[in-house]
């Protein structure tokens, strides 16, 4: 593997993939309730070019482009060209015509602007190279251009990922991404949940005009109980560390199984498992 890029671009396009076609039912419909809830209070106006960046399946493209109509344009960016497909299959599927989607690295591709507006829903937080990232999104976009990311806030705040991750971090030996030659997906989901952190950060690439605006909504983590074992133990932090660890995480399975069914025993409902969730909508114009 070339270099620590590389190693995040295959694990998305390859293991990440293929755990995120297992559980998009649940992904999307969780996921959305934030995008909706950003895209609500920042509506784009018809006609507004929208770069969407790590679109993944591309649904959040695909509204948006809806909602800037057959004038305006939504342009979805991955790296990994296996979700760039499966968008493109879908906008199709869809009728969506003013919807694209290219495979690129968002930190040092061409974006192919200038664009209105960009927008993120959980796209940022993987980078090996955030600034570089943020850099490249803000010189794609046009003066005065606004950029919405959504992130998750702090571990404490999302306790469906962080309680199943507690639990399994002392049951299951952790590797870390420096001592393994595995893929991994790069620095992880609350890489960007500090705002002191980010407005440095995207300040220091040239942005201004920052905000930070908080959202939370309780999301199906599955259908009952033993689905949710199964999101846990595949995906997120504690997902990671369970797949890093090899043989010793699958020998530990049944251990994990048991801790993590005691800690999402809370969020149990009449309508499956449901975990309090909590985003910051971040947005920064670039001057
Ligand atoms: C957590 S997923 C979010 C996907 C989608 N926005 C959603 O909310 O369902 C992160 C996405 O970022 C993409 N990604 C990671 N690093 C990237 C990079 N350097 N350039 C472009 N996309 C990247 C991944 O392939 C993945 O689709």
């Amino acid at each position: 593997m070339a270099d620590a890029n590389d190693v995040v671009v295959e694990a998305w396009n390859t293991i990440l993939f293929d755990k995120f076609v297992r559980f998009r039912h649940l992904l999307i419909d969780g996921l959305a309730a934030h995008s909706d809830a950003a895209l609500d209070r920042h509506p784009y106006p018809a006609g507004a070019r929208v770069l969407d960046v790590g679109c993944g399946f591309g649904d959040s493209t695909l509204k948006i482009a809806r909602g800037v109509g057959p004038s305006g344009a939504a342009v979805g960016v991955d790296c990994a060209s296996r979700f760039v497909r499966a968008a493109e299959d879908d906008a199709r599927a869809a009728g969506v015509a003013n919807a694209s989607f290219v495979v690129a690295d968002v930190q040092a591709d061409d974006l192919r602007g200038p664009y209105d507006f960009a927008f993120s829903r959980f796209g940022t937080m993987f980078f090996p190279l955030p600034g570089a990232a943020l850099a490249n999104v803000r010189r794609s976009l046009k003066p005065r251009g606004e950029f919405t990311m959504i992130v998750w806030r702090r571990r404490e705040e999302n306790p469906w990922l962080h309680e199943a991750e507690q639990r399994v971090r002392a049951i299951v030996p952790v590797v870390a991404h420096e001592d393994t030659d595995q893929v991994h997906c790069g620095p992880g989901p609350f890489s960007m949940a500090g705002p002191d952190m980010v407005s440095t950060m995207l300040r220091a690439v040239g942005y201004d005009r920052i905000a930070f605006e908080r959202f939370d909504a309780d999301i199906c983590i599955g259908r009952d109980m033993d689905e949710a074992i199964a999101f846990a133990m595949a995906l997120g932090p504690a997902g990671e560390i369970i797949r890093l660890a090899g043989d010793e995480g699958v020998r530990r399975g049944p251990q994990v199984e048991a801790a993590l069914r005691e800690a999402l025993a809370p969020f149990v409902r009449a309508d499956g498992v449901w975990g309090p969730s909590s985003t910051w909508i971040v947005s920064a114009r670039s001057p």
